[in-house]
């Protein structure tokens, strides 16, 4: 059976996108089957794969002009691209009917072909997040080891709870992903610690390390397997894809 999870958080730059290319990538490479969705008008994810203007976005596929067009990355990795016209989207989908469902209904007939697929969130709380978890079985929140990391969280979960008493019962926070994790950092291992004693099991043990690796492997248009499989980076999204799944036995 296949499951949806929206990878979201509002705060930007807490590593929503790396994880959705390196948990996708991880999981890709044990063998499981992966769709990624990017639905973020910045188009993060689909410029990490070196896609700059794809014929056909997900934008098109919102708007009801064209059925989702999936690309092959690599093998066991498949990808719904973005791009910067999805910025319209929230405005224009507006005064749709049941418009929170329009991306449920454009996965429902693909979903089945894979064994997870993963959404990227855009940093907001708007119409695209909300058809995120409408469309999703889970949520995994990536949170930045950072001081200010817990304030607002209690927006997301509101919205969670709204969504999941409204418009979806079936949906929950699977897991919470600590990320840009230095621990030599007094500050982060408190942060960490406020971060378990809220979410408790839902925490991943894996902590994402901070490593300029991560950050570099996108500006060539690869994952971090690919571009450097002996960094830590490659090595704790390696773990976390581990981890996760063995957290479903
Ligand atoms: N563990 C990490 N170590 C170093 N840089 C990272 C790490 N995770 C993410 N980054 C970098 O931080 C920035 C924000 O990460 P990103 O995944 O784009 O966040 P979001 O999608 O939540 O906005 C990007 O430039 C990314 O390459
Ligand atoms: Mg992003």
């Amino acid at each position: 059976m296949s499951i949806t999870i929206a990878i979201s958080n509002h705060k930007g730059g807490v590593g929503k996108t790396t994880t959705c290319v390196n948990l996708g990538a991880g999981l890709a490479l044990l063998d499981k089957k992966i769709l990624l969705i990017d639905l973020d008008p910045q188009a993060n994810l689909t410029q990490s794969y070196g896609i700059s203007k794809p014929d056909s976005s997900i934008y098109e596929a919102l708007k009801g002009e064209q059925e989702a067009v999936v690309l092959n990355l690599n093998n066991n990795l498949d990808l719904i691209p973005s791009t910067l016209d999805l910025a319209g989207a929230e405005m224009e989908l507006n005064s749709e009917a049941g418009r929170e469902y329009i991306l449920d209904e454009i996965i429902s007939p693909i979903k089945d072909q894979y064994d997870y697929v993963l959404i990227d969130c855009p940093p907001s709380l708007g119409l695209l997040t909300i058809n995120a978890f409408t469309a999703a079985d889970e949520v995994i929140i990536p949170i930045q080891a950072h001081f200010l990391a817990i304030k607002g969280l209690t927006k997301i979960i509101e919205v969670i709870n709204k969504v999941k008493k409204r418009l979806n019962k079936k949906l929950i926070i699977t897991g919470v992903v600590v990320t840009l994790f230095d621990k030599r950092k007094i500050l982060h291992r408190d942060v960490v610690e406020t971060i378990v004693t809220y979410f408790q099991d839902k925490v991943y043990n894996t902590r994402i390390r901070q490593n300029v690796a991560l950050a570099e492997a996108p500006t060539q248009g690869v994952d971090i397997f690919r571009y450097q499989i002996k960094s830590n980076g490659a090595e704790d999204y390696k773990n976390l894809s581990t981890e996760f799944l063995q957290k479903r036995k």
